[in-house]
């Protein structure tokens, strides 16, 4: 494992009277042994099927990676539709791995097509899309693990149609390929009979647990993002979540921490990548937290609306905008610093005499000048008694990006299990989805259309 994991500043030792005391750890060592044993005895079962997702053969790998450079030799652009856990993870290891600014790059400089991400129905974002590319040169994966979600399906159906009507019936076909769970949902009956190319997502896989599976990998490697290595990353963390003992296992720990912190009202949990490559990891820390843990029910069917509510936060920017608060206001946090110890470019901040500004600066490199500001943070919220810990990546890799990911889902399964709760359903979005299929006519909604309409109906405390 490259990653590293400092969690001195949630600890009395370094924190005081809001940090968690050593003997609670170790007292609690009944949990944190039916925790591990709950996570391990379903590893590769269940829900749980994602802790195999790295462990593809070398063939599979290089099969995905001789279809993904057939796309990228061909395509102007290559655009993903998905949403939830079928964009997120993607989006966020695009960020990593990519040029910040790959859509930009001269093509010779690229080396891969345009890169768009469509994770939302906004009409005008589609019309955008629609303006900036060539239908007859762009190839779209859909992504959808139950087939059936409104958001993607409208996505394709606008866009396949453009393709027909740009390259005709039989080539369009050519230009999309679906990522789904096979034998089930509608995308797949299309896919079938349109004869789209399928790549399946395992049944015990879940949308938020799913980028390390086809969800992820078939559009890194169409984008020429080192698979092989981001796997290796994730086993050798599947390794360390292994470890049955707390005090070496990074996500039992971080899980007991984060369960330990919310007990006692720390309800909010910040992420705060001090890289813009990391910027959006964020993103997807939120969603594995939010839609895992946020729950009405423990197993047992007892009342307990538990959860912390995720948040993102970037440094150095929201340093200007949000430290005051993590600082200052309510103790109702914990920060999780995550930092990169090599940046893939150095920046000088030249010696220039001409200008007399910011002296102190100059000599300096702006790595150095990042790293200073994460560690002053970090020693500010220290120093008011403000709970945080600091994950360290050596470097932003295929590597490192896929440790982290590999935590991330290890870190949730096993809060979710202190918790007691089902981590990995999500009964509370189903209901917004069938008021959605009701309103837009979808038959066999007729009664919650019903419902829908007569729950509409004061006028009182809106203000026109
Ligand atoms: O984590 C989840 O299960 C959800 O966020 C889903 O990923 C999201 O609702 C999209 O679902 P689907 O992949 O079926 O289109």
């Amino acid at each position: 494992m490259k990653l590293t994991f400092d969690y001195n500043n949630m600890m009395d030792s370094s924190i005081g009277a809001h940090g968690i005391k050593k003997s609670e750890i170790d007292g609690a060592a009944d949990l944190h042994a039916a925790a591990y044993s709950e996570v391990l005895s379903n590893s590769g079962k269940g829900w749980q099927e994602w802790t195999e997702s790295p462990m593809i053969s070398d063939a599979e790998v290089a099969e995905l990676n001789a279809f993904g450079k057939s796309i990228r030799d061909k395509a102007s652009s290559f655009v993903v539709l998905g949403i939830g856990g079928s964009a997120l993870g993607p989006i966020c290891v695009f960020n990593a791995l990519l040029h910040l600014h790959h859509n930009e790059l001269p093509s010779n400089v690229r080396k891969a097509p345009k890169l768009y991400v469509e994770d939302n129905i906004d009409p005008e974002r589609m019309s955008a899309l629609l303006d900036v590319i060539d239908v007859k040169t762009t190839y779209f994966n859909v992504i959808t693990k139950s087939g059936e979600t409104s958001e993607t399906l409208s996505q394709f159906i606008i866009l396949y149609n453009a393709l027909k009507k740009a390259v005709g019936e039989t080539a369009a076909k050519e230009h999309i390929f679906v990522t789904t769970t096979i034998g089930k949902g509608s995308l797949y009956n299309v896919a079938v009979k349109e004869g789209f190319k399928i790549f399946g997502i395992p049944a015990g896989v879940g949308g938020r647990f799913s980028v390390l599976s086809n969800v992820g990998l078939v559009p890194f490697a169409v984008m020429g993002v080192n698979i092989a290595d981001m796997l290796r990353g994730a086993r050798a963390m599947r390794e360390a979540c292994e470890r049955k003992n707390i005090t070496e296992n990074p996500a039992l720990m971080t899980a007991f921490l984060q369960v330990k912190s919310m007990e006692s009202g720390k309800n909010i949990s910040v992420m705060m990548p001090y890289a813009d490559g990391l910027r959006t990891m964020a993103d997807f820390y939120c969603q594995i937290w939010a839609e895992s843990l946020g729950k009405a029910v423990d197993k047992s069917g007892k009342s307990v609306y538990c959860g912390q509510t995720p948040a993102k936060s970037l440094g150095v920017t929201d340093q200007h905008s949000q430290v005051q608060l993590y600082t200052e206001g309510p103790f109702d946090k914990v920060v999780t610093f995550i930092g990169v110890q090599s940046f893939g470019s150095t920046v000088d901040i030249p010696a220039d005499e001409s200008a007399d500004v910011g002296n102190f600066l100059k000599g300096n490199t702006l790595n150095e000048l990042i790293t200073a500001e994460r560690k002053a943070t970090e020693f500010a919220l220290t120093k008011a008694g403000r709970s945080n810990y600091t994950i360290m990546l050596p470097e932003v890799t295929a590597e490192t990006v896929g440790e982290l990911l590999m935590y991330y889902m290890y870190v949730t399964a096993f809060a979710g299990a202190y918790l007691n709760i089902d981590t990995f359903n999500q009964p509370g979005v189903e209901e917004g989805k069938k008021a959605t299929f009701a309103m837009i006519g979808r038959s066999g909604y007729e009664q919650k259309l019903e419902e829908l309409n007569s729950a509409v109906k004061s006028d009182c405390y809106i203000i026109k």
